[in-house]
C-alpha cells in the first residue's frame, strides 16, 4: 500500500465498509491527524460508483452540525484512487457496541439515540437523505459527541442501496419497506432504518433475523418484529412505542419527522433522570436518623396525600401540589407523596418554574428545610445541574 497519498501519510487502517477502507492519516500540510476514507481499489474503476463517493462528499460538505462527520478536503491519488479527508473520530462504531453487549446505561443509551435524532434531523432540513443508516454508519465517539457517517448512498437517486446490477452493498437489515421495493425513498425511509437501530441498540437483537439477503428483504415487508418490550421488559414503554412507530410498515404512520423523535426521547431523558435524582434522594435517610413518625403525624400525611390524589384525578393541579407539599414537609421520605407530585409536576409547568427558584433557596438553608427542598427539587427539576449538585454534595455527606 502506498503510504502516501496527496499530502497524507497514511498511518493505520481505522475502519472498512462496503464502499472503502479508511485510514488514519497524518496532513503533512496542516500538521493534523484526519481520517482518510479511499474508494475501494476494486470499485475505483466503476463509473457509478465514482460518482456516488462524490456525491458523498458534497452531501456531507453540505452538512455542518455536531452529530454530522465533518468533511474536509476530496482528491485523487495519482493512480486515479479517489479519497476524501475527513475529521479523525475516536471511539466505537455502533456495531461495536452493540456487539459487547452493551454495558451502557439506558440514560446513556437515549442520550446516543437522541444525537443520532438530531443529526439526522438536520440532514433532512437540509434536503439530504441518508438511505443507509446502521449501526457500522454511526460512531459514539470517546470524547462524547455521536456522529452520522457514511453518507455514499445519500440522494441517489430512486433504487436505495440496489446498484444497477441488482447486488446490494452492505447490509440490507436496517432498510425500510419501501427500498427493499425499489421504490422512491425519502426522509421517512431514514427514521424507519433508524427505528430498526434503536430496536437493536435497546434489545440487542436484530429486528429482521432472516439468514439470507431474501429472507431478511421478505421479513421486513411482511413481518413484525419481536416486540421490544418482550425482548427487554424494563425498558420504559413510551420508549418502546416511539421505536415501534418509527418502524411502521407504511411511511405515513411513522413520527413526520425526527423532531418528533427527538421531542419523545427527550421526554424519555428526564423521566429517566427524575427517576434517578428521586432513588439518590432516597438513598438519604433523614438525618435526624429516622426518627419515627407519630400515629397523628401518620394520620395527617394520609390525608394531605388522599385529598392530593383527589385533586390530581379531578385535574386541579395546583392544589394537588399544595397538599403533596404539605405531606413532604411533614415526611421528606414520603413516596406515595413524591409520586404524585411527580406526575402533578409533569401537568403544571409554570407553577414549578417559580417553586424551584425558591426551594433552591432553601436548600442551602437550615439542614431540616434544606433537606425538604431538596426532596422536592429532586422530583421537580430533575435536570436542573444545581440539583444535581446538591445532590452530590449531600450523598458525599457535605
Ligand atoms: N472519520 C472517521 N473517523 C474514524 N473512523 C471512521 C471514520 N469514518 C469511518 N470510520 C470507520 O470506518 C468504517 C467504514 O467507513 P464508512 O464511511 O462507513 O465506509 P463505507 O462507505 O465503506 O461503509 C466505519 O464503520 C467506521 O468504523
Ligand atoms: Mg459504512
Amino acid at each position: 500500500m502506498a503510504a502516501t497519498v496527496g499530502r497524507y501519510d497514511i498511518l493505520d487502517k481505522l475502519g472498512e465498509g462496503a464502499m472503502g477502507v479508511v485510514y488514519r492519516a497524518r496532513d503533512t500540510t496542516l500538521g493534523r491527524v484526519i481520517a482518510l476514507k479511499m474508494l475501494s481499489s476494486d470499485l475505483n474503476n466503476e463509473e457509478d460508483l465514482r460518482k456516488r463517493f462524490d456525491r458523498e462528499v458534497e452531501a456531507i460538505g453540505r452538512l455542518s452540525h455536531a452529530n454530522i462527520v465533518t468533511v474536509y478536503d476530496k482528491g485523487q491519488a495519482p493512480d486515479g484512487q479517489l479519497y476524501m479527508a475527513m475529521e479523525l473520530l475516536e471511539g466505537s462504531d455502533l456495531r461495536d457496541l452493540i456487539e459487547k453487549g452493551g454495558d451502557l446505561s439506558l440514560a446513556e443509551r437515549v442520550r446516543i439515540m437522541i444525537e443520532i435524532s438530531l443529526g439526522l434531523g438536520y440532514a433532512h432540513s437540509k434536503g439530504v437523505v441518508h438511505r443507509d443508516i446502521k449501526p457500522a454508519n454511526i460512531l459514539v465517539t470517546r470524547a462524547g459527541p455521536v456522529k452520522i457517517l457514511d453518507f455514499g448512498l445519500a440522494r441517489l437517486g430512486t433504487g436505495g442501496t440496489i446498484t444497477r446490477r441488482g447486488v446490494i452493498l452492505g447490509t440490507p437489515d436496517y432498510m425500510s419497506p419501501e427500498q427493499a421495493m425499489g421504490k422512491p425513498v425519502d426522509n421517512r425511509s431514514d427514521i424507519f432504518s433508524a427505528g430498526g437501530v434503536f430496536y437493536e441498540f435497546l434489545t440487542l437483537e436484530k429486528p429482521f433475523k432472516g439468514k439470507t439477503l431474501h429472507s431478511v428483504l421478505y421479513q421486513i415487508l411482511s413481518h413484525e418484529p419481536t416486540p421490544i418490550l418482550t425482548l427487554n421488559p424494563e425498558l420504559p414503554a413510551r420508549l418502546a412505542a416511539t421505536v415501534y412507530r418509527m418502524m411502521h410498515k407504511a411511511p405515513e404512520r411513522r413520527p413526520d419527522s425526527m423532531e418528533i423523535v427527538v421531542k419523545e426521547l427527550e421526554d424519555v431523558a428526564a423521566m429517566l433522570q427524575r427517576a434517578s435524582n428521586r432513588n439518590a434522594f432516597l438513598r438519604l435517610r433523614p438525618s435526624s436518623g429516622g426518627k419515627s413518625l407519630s400515629e397523628a403525624t401518620r394520620a395527617r400525611i394520609r390525608e394531605h396525600v388522599a385529598r392530593g390524589r383527589a385533586h390530581f384525578d379531578g385535574g386541579e393541579y395546583a392544589k394537588a401540589l399544595q397538599e403533596m407539599r404539605q405531606a413532604l414537609k411533614l415526611d421528606p421520605n414520603c413516596e406515595e407523596a413524591a409520586e404524585v407530585l411527580f406526575r402533578t409536576e409533569q401537568k403544571s409547568q409554570d407553577d414549578s418554574r417559580a417553586r424551584v427558584t425558591e426551594l433552591l433557596a432553601r436548600a442551602a438553608g437550615p439542614a431540616d428545610d434544606a433537606k425538604q427542598a431538596l426532596a422536592e427539587l429532586a422530583l421537580l427539576a430533575p435536570d436542573d445541574p444545581r440539583v444535581a449538585e446538591l445532590l452530590r454534595d449531600r450523598n458525599q455527606g457535605r
